[in-house]
């Protein structure tokens, strides 16, 4: 299965896209330059290409942009994605002297992303960070998926399954994409106070 990371140049997506070159599948690193995704790629030994032509060679879309431009970046490419189903890992994060917020909208990324794309979106992993993601050994936490369609959310949970030594967990439908995205403020949170890598676990599943 062909995997498209649109903004694979940063941190997460090149975490993401070596953690899934080991789990066996095709990447292809997507960036508005093509010579920035090139480059990246090279390094990973995956597939660079354009975020356009790396999402019509997809099987599954990781919208992994800066999250400032998600909205933007879904917009240029709806017709290059198509139906294509498409994972949000975006959160935005407001910073203030008190610490890491999300950011005070009534809906989330990707309930927004849905608005502007006809292929199905869920959204996941945002509770997984960069430099967890990216280290020597698959990290020791859980990733959490959610979305209204059945197809594209179990092809998320798939993925997210063979990135972590953990569990891919069913969160629900799309309308808890609100939830997961402000779970990411909490871990930054958590990791400035304790000076972690903190990650999640769900107790309690069979
Ligand atoms: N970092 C983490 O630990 C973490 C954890 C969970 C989820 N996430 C989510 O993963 C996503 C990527 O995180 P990151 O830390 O890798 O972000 P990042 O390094 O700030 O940005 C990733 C890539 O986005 C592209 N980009 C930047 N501004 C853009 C714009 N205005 N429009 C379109 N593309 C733009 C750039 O690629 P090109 O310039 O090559 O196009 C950049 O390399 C975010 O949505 C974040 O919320 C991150």
């Amino acid at each position: 299965m062909k995997v498209a990371v649109v903004g694979g140049t940063g941190a997460f997506g090149t975490a993401l896209a070596g953690r899934l070159r080991d789990a066996g599948y095709d990447v292809v690193i997507g960036s508005r330059d093509a010579t920035r995704a090139a480059a990246a790629a090279a390094e990973i030994g995956v597939e660079g290409a354009t975020n356009a032509d790396a999402a019509r060679a997809a099987d599954l879309v990781i919208l992994a942009t800066k999250s400032d431009g998600a909205i933007e970046t879904a917009r240029e490419l709806r017709n290059a994605i198509g139906a294509t189903p498409v994972l949000s890992v975006a959160a935005e994060l407001r910073f203030s002297p008190a610490g890491v917020e999300p950011t005070p909208e009534a809906t989330s990324i990707a309930q927004r992303l849905q608005a502007e794309l006809d292929a199905p979106v869920v959204a996941g992993l945002h509770s997984l960070a960069a430099s967890n993601l990216g280290g020597d050994e698959a990290p020791e936490e859980d990733a959490l998926v959610c979305g209204d369609d059945a197809g594209a959310k179990a092809l998320a949970l798939e993925l997210a399954g063979r990135l972590t030594n953990g569990v891919a967990v069913d969160a629900g439908p799309l309308a808890s994409a609100r939830a997961l995205e402000g779970m990411t403020a909490v871990i930054v949170n958590v990791n400035k106070r304790y000076k972690a890598h903190a990650g999640l676990r769900i107790t309690g599943l069979s």
